[in-house]
C-alpha cells in the first residue's frame, strides 16, 4: 500500500503540430482529472531533442514549445489552477534521469518498442539520448512522486518501464515505498487513434501524409475534407463491435466519433449501423470541426502573446521547482551524495 498523495503528472514533446490522437489520447482526459486531483502537465523540451535528422532545431523547438502550450491552455487546462511548464526549466528533471540511469538495466531500455521504431534499421546511427528517453520519462513522473500520468496506449511500455525503475530504486537502497508506483491511466474509446489513410498506422506528428492526421491548428474546412478523404471500406457501418473484425478504419472513426461525443462506440453505432460512411463522415465531420475548430482559434489568440506563454511557463515551472526539489534533496542523500 503506497502511502503517496495523489498527483497526476503527464507531458507531450514539442515536436511539429499537436494532432487529434494526442487530445483524445490524453489532453482531453487531463482537463478531466484537473477536478479530480492536483495534476502537473510539462512540455517535454528536453526529449524533444531526441528527434532524428537535425529537426531539434532551435527555433522549431521554441515555437513548438509555444504551441503546445497555448493548445493545453485552449483545451481546457488552466494555468491558475494547474502548473504548465516547459521540462528543461526544472533542472531536478536532468538530474533525477541521471541517476535513474545507473538504476534501469540496458537489457530492459532493449526492449522498448518505440526506440526499435524510431531508430529503424539505423540503431548505431541514433542518439544516446533516443535510447535513454523512457528513463528520463520516468525522472518527469517520479521527480514529483507522482501517482497517476494519464497517457495514450502507446506510451503503457514506458510506464512500466518507470514502475520498474521506482521498485529498483526503492529495492537497491533500502528504502520502502521512496518512489510511488505511478498508474498509467488510459482511459476513453480513443486510447489509440489511427491514420486516417490506414488503419494500420497509429496517427502521429511524424507520418509524412498530412491527410493522416488532424492537427489541432487545422481550420473548419481542412477537418472536413480531412474526414471525408479518409480511408474506408465499401459496406456499410456494422450493426455492433464484431463487425469490426478486418475493418480497422470503421472502427477507427467510430471509436474518434464516441470520444468526442462522449459516448461509446455501442451507442454510435446504435444510431449509423447499416448506414452508409457518406453520411457518418458529414456527422462526424461536423462534431470534429465543432470540438477542434474553437481549441484551434483560442491558440491562435493565445500565440499572439508570447510574453503571456512565456510567464506561464516560468510561473509554472516555478511551482513545480517547488515540489521537485525537497525529492531530489531526499533523493541525493539516499545514494550517498554529500551536500
Ligand atoms: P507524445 O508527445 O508522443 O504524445 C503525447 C500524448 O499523446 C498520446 N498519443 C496518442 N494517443 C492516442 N492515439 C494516438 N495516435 C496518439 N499519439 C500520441 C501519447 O500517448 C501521449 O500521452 N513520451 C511521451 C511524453 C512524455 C511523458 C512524460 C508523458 C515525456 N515524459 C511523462 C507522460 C509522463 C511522448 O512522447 O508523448
Amino acid at each position: 500500500m503506497t502511502t503517496h498523495k495523489q498527483l497526476v503528472l503527464s507531458g507531450m514533446q514539442p515536436t511539429n503540430t499537436l494532432h487529434l490522437g494526442n487530445y483524445l489520447g490524453a489532453l482531453k482526459n487531463w482537463v478531466r482529472m484537473q477536478s479530480e486531483m492536483p495534476c502537473l502537465f510539462c512540455v517535454v523540451d528536453m526529449h524533444a531533442l531526441t528527434q532524428e535528422s537535425g529537426y531539434a532545431k532551435a527555433d522549431d523547438v521554441r515555437r513548438a514549445t509555444r504551441e503546445v502550450t497555448a493548445a493545453y491552455i485552449a483545451a481546457g487546462v488552466d494555468p491558475a489552477r494547474t502548473p504548465i511548464f516547459n521540462q528543461s526549466q526544472v533542472a531536478e528533471h536532468g538530474e533525477l534521469a541521471w541517476i535513474f540511469n545507473c538504476v534501469a538495466r540496458l537489457g530492459w531500455l532493449d526492449r522498448m518498442t518505440q526506440f526499435k521504431e524510431k531508430s529503424g534499421k539505423h540503431k548505431e546511427r541514433s542518439s544516446v539520448g533516443l535510447y535513454t528517453y523512457p528513463v528520463l520519462m520516468a525522472a518527469d513522473i517520479l521527480v514529483y512522486r507522482a501517482t497517476h500520468v494519464p497517457v495514450g496506449e502507446d506510451q503503457k511500455q514506458h510506464l512500466e518501464l518507470a514502475r520498474d525503475i521506482a521498485q529498483k530504486f526503492n529495492n537497491d537502497f533500502g528504502v520502502e515505498d521512496f518512489f510511488p508506483q505511478p498508474e498509467p491511466v488510459i482511459t476513453g474509446p480513443a486510447t489509440r487513434v489511427m491514420s486516417l489513410r490506414d488503419g494500420a498506422k497509429k496517427m502521429s506528428k511524424t507520418d509524412e501524409s498530412d491527410n493522416s492526421r488532424i492537427n489541432l491548428t487545422d481550420s473548419a474546412d481542412t477537418i472536413a475534407q480531412k474526414i471525408r478523404k479518409a480511408k474506408t471500406d465499401p459496406n456499410p457501418l456494422p450493426e455492433d463491435k464484431k463487425g469490426f473484425e478486418g475493418r480497422p478504419e470503421a472502427e477507427n472513426l467510430v471509436n474518434i466519433y464516441a470520444a468526442l461525443a462522449d459516448t461509446t462506440p455501442d451507442a454510435v453505432l446504435g444510431e449509423y449501423g447499416g448506414k452508409q460512411f457518406s453520411e457518418f463522415k458529414n456527422a462526424l465531420a461536423e462534431l470534429t470541426v465543432a470540438r477542434i475548430a474553437p481549441i484551434a482559434d483560442e491558440m491562435r489568440r493565445l500565440l499572439a502573446d508570447e510574453a503571456e506563454i512565456d510567464r506561464i511557463l516560468k510561473d509554472g515551472a516555478q511551482k513545480a521547482r517547488a515540489i521537485a526539489a525537497p525529492i531530489i534533496a531526499e533523493t541525493k542523500k539516499v545514494v550517498g551524495f554529500v551536500g
